[in-house]
């Protein structure tokens, strides 16, 4: 169920108008209902029923510390890519036991923190990585958790090329034969300890085959490693769940796991899933106010306040969104626009050729844009990032402000003091 519908032609989110959030706040300014977030998390929580789980939020998707809050006081755990994000998770309460560590550049510092923190488990992505946590264990005299992140060569997916990390030529994790002498290697070292088998094959994947092709390859790793006495707690599954941006056919948390428990059975492991935009994307909208309908020979162009600073997703992968008005009217007519942004770039446009009935001044609302929207933003062309808003029922939080001029330079310094 939406939690973005109108009622008599003004669009809400939960039980408040929209257009009240732009007078507030302003515009362009991110808009995010607490109840689509959190149906979002417990569909994923909810379809291991008993079998045992953790759904390790990914940070990147959507990382305002508000929003991390909510998702640790739900239990969530968290997949995090860098000291930032799991810097972002403990402010925001969440338990360290809960963190994985995934990414190909983890430095000597990352690692370092992350074993004084005691994130639950490093998902190793090459033989060096193994190494270098290997010596910075023993240095420390600690024992590293890890996990192995396995890349299971599947056949490409059908999402933007740019979101599969599972090819031969990808630079994530370790081909399946090499998986096995990492595995080797670290039996019986006393500062390892082996947790488990990872793997994350892409992003907005929205057919179940290649989840599927990716996990076979895992267990089979697992069953190998099992009867040479190597013993795995968990398998780490990844994100990459899609969503329905332009009516896409896709598949519901509760389909997914109950397809991988299925082949799990009856082998014990816990479940790790790290859902980023399933959980993010579709809580959240971006308002933007129409600053003018310009018509050109060629094309008719609604020139919006919001920029591809704001929003990148269009601009980079060619991704749809769909663009509505926050105040319907049936009484005006309607025409072809291509809604874009003030910045001075080409491909600062949010959608070609959409069907609007729109004014200057109107507001329009980009759907979606939840996950990889804020956290993607920018200050190109010297612009200030936009507030978040978080919706709960009635109620209305400012989750972050609108960034002050001043804010685009307060790291910077003049070279030359009094010249
Ligand atoms: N785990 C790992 C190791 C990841 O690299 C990612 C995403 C996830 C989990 C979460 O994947 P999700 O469930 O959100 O698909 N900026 C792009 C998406 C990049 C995803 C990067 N990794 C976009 O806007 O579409």
């Amino acid at each position: 169920m939406s939690l973005f519908v109108y009622h008599q032609n003004q669009l809400y989110v939960e039980q408040v108008p929209v257009t009240h959030l732009a007078e507030r706040f302003g515009t362009p300014c991110y808009v995010y209902s607490r109840a689509s977030l959190e149906n979002n998390w417990r569909a994923f929580d909810d379809a291991f029923g008993s079998h045992p789980h953790r759904i390790c939020y990914s940070v990147k998707a959507l990382s305002n510390i508000a929003i991390l809050d909510l998702l640790a006081k739900m239990g969530s755990g968290f997949d995090v890519v860098s000291q930032g994000e799991w810097e972002r998770v403990l402010v925001a309460g969440g338990a360290p036991h809960k963190i994985v560590f995934s990414g190909v550049g983890k430095t000597c510092s990352e690692i370092e923190h992350a074993l004084e923190v005691g994130i639950a488990c490093f998902n190793i992505e090459s033989l060096d990585e193994l190494a270098r946590l290997e010596t910075i264990a023993a240095k420390r005299g600690a024992i590293a958790p890890f996990a192995i992140r396995v890349n299971p060569h599947i056949h490409p997916p059908e999402t933007h090329p740019g979101l599969i990390t599972a090819l031969k030529e990808s630079k994530f994790g370790v081909p399946c034969d090499e998986a096995w002498k990492l595995l080797k290697r670290a039996q019986g070292n006393p500062h390892l300890k082996l947790c488990g088998l990872a793997c994350h094959i892409g992003s907005q994947i929205t057919e179940l085959a290649p989840f599927l092709e990716a996990f076979d390859k895992i267990i089979r790793l697992a069953d190998k490693a099992e009867k040479e006495g190597i013993h795995l707690e968990h398998l780490d599954c990844g994100g990459g769940v899609g969503v329905s941006y332009q009516k896409e056919n896709v598949f519901s948390p509760a389909f997914y796991v109950e397809t991988l428990l299925k082949k799990l059975s009856p082998r014990p492991y816990t479940i790790v899933l790290e859902p980023g935009r399933r959980v993010a994307a579709s809580c959240g909208i971006l308002l933007t106010r129409v600053e003018y309908l310009k018509t050109t020979t060629a094309h008719r162009f609604a020139v919006v306040d919001a920029g591809m600073n704001d929003f990148i997703r269009p601009a980079l992968y060619s991704a749809w969104h769909d663009i509505i008005e926050v105040v319907r009217s049936s009484a005006r007519k309607r025409a072809h626009y291509d809604i874009v942004g003030p910045v001075c770039e080409s491909t600062d446009c949010f959608g070609k050729n959409r069907l609007l009935s729109i004014r200057e001044g109107d507001l329009l609302a980009i759907l979606s844009v939840g996950a990889y929207g804020f956290t993607m933003s920018s200050n190109y062309n010297s612009r200030r990032r936009p507030p978040e808003i978080l919706v709960d029922g009635k109620k209305i939080y400012e989750i972050r402000a609108r960034e002050e001029w001043n804010d685009l330079w307060a790291k910077e310094r003049m070279t030359v003091p009094g010249f």
